[in-house]
């Protein structure tokens, strides 16, 4: 931590926030749906890091809005202890061993609660008094079902009207749409009350340090850049597995499936920015036009390249994990795939003839999100390893989580009389070269929503390229309405996805002997 600021406030609140270099601009954070997990869980802890590190201004307050009956003293006490039972969890999303009392009151002391709701007009209208004058961004951190309604409202009495040196923006979380048809009218819909430059599409795997790192990697290093490319790439795996089933989540998920769920979405924001062409600049615009090429690209996915699995009973460690079947929301006879695998092919000069392999699933062997890009062989083989193996081609392994960084495999000559190689491993951790920060990954988010910056916010016709591409093999399913293949919980996911990979001659990367 910086050292603290001690900015003349005129107001009364404490202004110790220590400083940074650029404060996210004067204003107000409404969150729509102040009492929810996702405020609790994840907003105020981003909150809070970036209050801790001098992000915030002096002048900035959060309004929450639930329907929920409650003082601003309580709904604070609620966020504090949710703050606090983090300190008791090691392993939650975020860790700090001690809430720092001075930086909780700086932020506390600008909040306040107001019970109402968030689609009743003369309710809304209440919120006026609160950011007249003011810079505001709403956050809808409510179910989707309330995602028009209430921005139909707060366009209504004015809330989202913009003026001369005052924002009023709009963040939007994911499920945006269910498929190409809902997402573009979810879009038109939201284009009719305010313009697409007031309008800030949450990807929440765009806050993941990891995921915005790889701009970095790509275009910060000339290292990469002539071999990311068809001429020495064979072909690339992308995977975000889990361990966990659907817990309590099961009639949201029965409905939505992993496809939905993870491909169009997080997946596919991180093929873009392992596929996308430099971008102009960092701005928005550039690089949300260098992604949009990558989604346009896609050549339309076959049902021949999807697979679907749907977890069984099975054992994760030492937790038994029920069928999905048998889950609390889940229909009994439910075909909703709890795993998907899917072969892309982007048909671009950079990338023609190179598949990209995407899987993702629950109740798998490890949680891991990870990139590996396989190399090709050398066009001549001089060397072997010790049990005359063919030199093994390299490899760079990225890995998003859990353990953070990125490990290059190339071959090196065993020391001794016998020429023998054998693959050696360059390692890049995180939490070696930076330190460990608690970081939740809405900061980030949050501070750029807040400072005017899009880059890492979707534009609508990146939304619902992303829906078209996903839509045949969406359709097809709906179709012949297969039951998925089974696979048992705790293994590494259906015989299908292993059979994608093997009809190509491949095979994916090890999913459970990962450091967890
Ligand atoms: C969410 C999905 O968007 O992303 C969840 O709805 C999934 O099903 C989660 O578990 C994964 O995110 P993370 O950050 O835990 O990898």
């Amino acid at each position: 931590m910086t050292s603290p600021r001690h900015n003349a406030s005129a107001s009364a609140q404490p202004s110790v926030a220590p400083a940074a270099r650029h404060p996210a601009p004067d204003g107000t954070l409404v969150i729509l749906g102040a009492g929810g997990d996702l405020t609790h869980r994840l907003l105020v802890p981003a909150l809070y890091d970036l209050a801790c590190s001098g992000f915030l201004p002096d002048d900035f307050k959060v309004v929450g809005v639930s329907l929920e009956k409650q003082t601003t003293e309580e709904w604070v006490a609620s966020l504090r202890a949710r703050l606090d039972a983090f300190t008791r969890d090691k392993h939650a999303e975020f860790y700090t061993t001690k809430i720092s009392e001075e930086t909780w009151q700086w932020l506390a002391s600008r909040m306040t609660y107001r019970s109402m709701s968030f689609v009743s007009a003369e309710e809304m209208q209440t919120l006026t008094a609160d950011i007249a004058g003011r810079n505001a961004v709403f956050y809808l951190a409510i179910p989707p079902r309330f995602f028009e309604e209430s921005v139909v409202t707060l366009a209504k009495v004015g809330l989202l009207t913009e003026k001369p040196g005052i924002f009023r923006r709009l963040a939007i979380e994911k499920p945006f749409g269910t498929d190409l048809e809902t997402a573009g009218k979810l879009n038109a819909h939201l284009l009719s009350v305010m313009k697409e430059s007031q309008i800030y599409r949450v990807d929440h795997f765009l806050g993941k340090e990891t995921v915005q790192n790889l701009l970095a990697l790509r275009f910060s290093n000339l290292l990469f850049q002539p071999l990311w490319h068809r001429d020495y790439i064979d072909h690339i795996q992308i995977t975000a597995a889990e361990t966990l089933s659907v817990e309590g989540r099961g009639a949201f998920y029965d409905a939505t499936g992993a496809l939905r769920d993870m491909v169009p979405n997080h997946l596919f924001q991180i093929l873009a920015l392992v596929a996308m062409e430099p971008p102009t600049s960092l701005k928005a615009e550039p690089v949300r036009n260098a992604k949009q090429q990558v989604f346009d690209a896609i050549r339309p996915i076959t049902p021949e390249n999807a697979v679907r699995g749907q977890y069984i009973k099975g054992r994760s460690g030492d937790r038994i994990i029920q069928a999905y079947r048998e889950s609390m929301g889940v229909a009994p006879d439910s075909i909703t795939e709890t795993y998907t695998a899917l072969k892309i092919e982007l048909d671009t000069w950079r990338w023609a003839g190179v598949p990209f392999y995407l899987r993702t699933g629950k109740g798998l062997s490890n949680s891991v999100t990870q990139i590996i890009v396989q190399f090709k062989q050398t066009p001549l083989s001089l060397f072997h390893t010790e049990d005359g193996q063919p030199q093994p081609p390299n490899r760079f392994v990225y890995n998003i989580r859990p353990d953070k960084g990125a490990d290059l495999h190339f071959n090196a000559k065993k020391p001794g009389p016998e020429t023998n190689i054998s693959e050696v491993v360059a390692q890049f951790r995180y939490e070696k070269s930076f330190g460990s920060l608690p970081n939740i990954g809405y900061e980030t988010l949050l501070y750029d929503c807040l400072q005017g910056s899009a880059s890492l916010f979707q534009r609508a016709d990146n939304i619902e390229a992303a829906w078209r591409a996903v839509d045949p093999v969406l359709k097809a399913w709906a179709k012949d309405k297969k039951p998925p293949e089974f696979y048992t919980a705790g293994s590494n996911g259906p015989a299908g996805a292993d059979e994608l990979l093997a009809r190509d001659g491949r095979s994916w990367g090890p999913l459970n002997n990962i450091k967890k």
